[in-house]
């Protein structure tokens, strides 16, 4: 094996290596109650849902906790509840998941086709 080999091999030891760190810190988080992995959001008129998950964005996307908090979400479900502009509308203007969902960064609000990846449940 000449020496590229062996360094791409060690590179990908590595990353394996950190994966692995970052799932179990993130399973030892949400088992001591520090945030929760899934959240189910039902909006104001209680008929619509919307499922977030930490664990998806987190572990597959690799955002970090100060992409959403405090500036987007204020981490808080029983209070980001209470706000009144966390509706599709805002969303397609850019706020809350709209920042990162507007079609350029992740699949768009607006999209058809994608409702139910939010809204697994419904529409
Ligand atoms: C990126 C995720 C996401 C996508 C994509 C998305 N929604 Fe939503 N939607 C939400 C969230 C979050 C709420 C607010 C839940 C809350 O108030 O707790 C919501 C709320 C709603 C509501 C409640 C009333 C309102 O206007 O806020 C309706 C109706 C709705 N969505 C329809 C749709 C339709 C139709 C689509 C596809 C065109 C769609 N949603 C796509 C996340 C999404
Ligand atoms: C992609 C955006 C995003 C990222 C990244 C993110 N969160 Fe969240 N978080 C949310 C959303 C959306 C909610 C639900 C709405 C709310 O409570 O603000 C939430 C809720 C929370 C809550 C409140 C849970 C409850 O039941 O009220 C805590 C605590 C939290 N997050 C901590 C964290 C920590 C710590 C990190 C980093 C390790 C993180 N979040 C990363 C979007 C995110
Ligand atoms: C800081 C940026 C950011 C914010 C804010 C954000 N997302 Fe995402 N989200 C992403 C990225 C990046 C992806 C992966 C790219 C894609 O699927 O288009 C993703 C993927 C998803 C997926 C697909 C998960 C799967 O099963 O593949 C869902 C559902 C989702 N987001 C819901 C939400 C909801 C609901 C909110 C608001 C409560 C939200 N996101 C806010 C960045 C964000």
């Amino acid at each position: 094996m000449d020496k590229a080999d062996e360094m791409m091999r060690m590179a990908q030891k590595q990353r394996e290596r950190s994966m692995s760190k970052e799932k179990d810190a993130f399973q030892k988080m949400v088992a001591a109650g520090y945030y929760p992995s899934d959240i189910t959001l039902t909006a104001q008129n209680g008929r619509v849902h919307a499922v977030f998950s930490h664990r998806k964005h987190l572990l597959r996307e690799h955002l970090k906790c100060t992409e959403c908090h405090p500036r987007i979400f204020i981490m808080n479900t029983s209070r980001e509840k209470k706000k009144k502009g966390f509706t599709m509308a805002n969303m397609r203007k850019g706020l809350y998941c709209g920042h990162c969902h507007n079609g350029k960064r992740a699949f768009s609000v607006a999209d058809l086709a994608m409702c139910k990846r939010c809204h697994p449940k419904q529409l």
